[in-house]
């Protein structure tokens, strides 16, 4: 029995499918690399040793995605694929719920239509909105400020949905917080295409002297130095969790949502120092204005994973930042 993993060449993706295997899954990864490289492929093989089966498609593509279902034994699936940068989804929202939400009805469907009714969805904290008080539980109101996360909290309700319909199906919603790091080999790693929107991927191209100085966006929140406080998650933690999520969860029917994050948070200013400090680099900043959108502090109560999966992380800051540092050290182009 296999499982398949949508966008499993992706920087979440692919540290997934490397636990997987090395918990002795057998995968099948489909991807389009619209966010990822061949390259990837190569790297997961080289760091486990281990083969799977690959399909370059995307979601879209019913036909081809029954041919997926037709040719391999699949038991459960972990649903990556999707467009995720939340600036982009602003600029164009269209592209976001028309591939979001088709790739994922349509994958659900091939799903019901064979049987498969396991599955690990992946979520985000952005679907906790702007109103609700760290440390979040998963039984806070939801709520969204972007279409990006509003694909997240769409699906999140087209699942409950399903399960109402028919209660033999099995869902896990693992709602990430901020995922950063890389493998320890330093060989898999977030690649981000152009500009990072994201604070860690900027930094680092900071530190390579890619990019001249960070700008830190806004230092007059209510936060222990004013700058934005948010829960940084190892992405190997993470591709844990949802092995975890997988082995305890999908053995039981229902659906329900999970935080992945540490519990703790940490400024813009304190990851920066951090990352100084463990890789005895500089990193010269500037203070600007906010970034609509922004919530001041984010970070999770992660006491149901822990009881129900089992899962806590494992991974310190220190670790993030330095493999944060090797894997761009090691691939100043990322993948390209
Ligand atoms: C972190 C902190 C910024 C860049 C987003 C999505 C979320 C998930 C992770 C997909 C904030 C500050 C950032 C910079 C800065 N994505 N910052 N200068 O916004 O918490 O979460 O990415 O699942 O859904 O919402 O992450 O890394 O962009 O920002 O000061 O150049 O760093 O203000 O306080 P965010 P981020």
């Amino acid at each position: 029995m296999a499982i398949l993993v949508t966008g499993g060449a992706g920087y979440i993706g692919s540290h997934t499918v490397v636990e997987l295997l090395e918990n002795n899954f057998d995968v099948v990864v489909v991807d389009d690399f619209s966010n990822s490289h061949p390259e990837v492929l190569n790297r997961i093989k080289e760091i486990t040793g281990r083969e799977f089966r690959f399909y370059e498609q995307n979601l879209m593509d019913k036909a081809k995605l029954e041919k997926v279902f037709a040719e391999n034994s699949i038991d459960a699936v972990i649903h990556f694929a999707g467009f995720k940068a939340v600036g982009e989804s602003v600029e164009k929202p269209l592209d976001y719920y028309y591939n979001n939400l088709t790739s994922t009805l349509l994958l659900y469907d091939v799903m019901r239509n064979n049987g498969v009714k396991k599955l690990v969805f992946t979520s985000s904290a952005t679907v906790y909105g702007l109103n609700n008080k760290s440390p979040l539980t998963e039984d806070l109101p939801l709520s969204t400020t972007n279409p990006y996360g509003s694909t997240k909290l769409m699906i999140e309700q087209i699942l409950q949905d399903l399960y109402v319909s028919d209660d033999e199906w099995s869902i896990a919603l693992l709602r990430y917080f901020n995922p950063i790091g890389a493998h320890e080999s330093g060989r898999i790693g977030e690649s981000p295409n152009g500009i990072p929107n994201n604070l860690m991927p900027y930094i680092t191209q900071v530190a390579f002297g890619k990019l001249e100085q960070l700008s830190v966006f806004g230092d007059d929140y209510d936060t222990v130095d004013g700058t934005g406080v948010r829960d940084y998650i190892h992405v190997v933690d993470l591709a844990k969790g949802h092995v975890k999520a997988l082995e305890k969860h999908c053995s039981r029917r229902g659906v329900e949502a999970y935080n992945l994050g540490t519990g703790q948070g940490y400024s813009v200013l304190q990851l920066v120092e951090a990352f100084e400090k463990v890789n005895s680099v500089e990193i010269p900043y500037q203070i600007t204005g906010r970034r609509s959108g922004d919530v001041a502090v984010c970070y999770a109560d992660v006491s149901k994973a822990s009881l129900i999966l089992n899962w806590k992380t494992e991974k310190n800051i220190e670790d993030m930042c330095r493999d944060s540092w090797k894997w761009q050290s090691k691939n100043p182009e990322g993948y390209r």
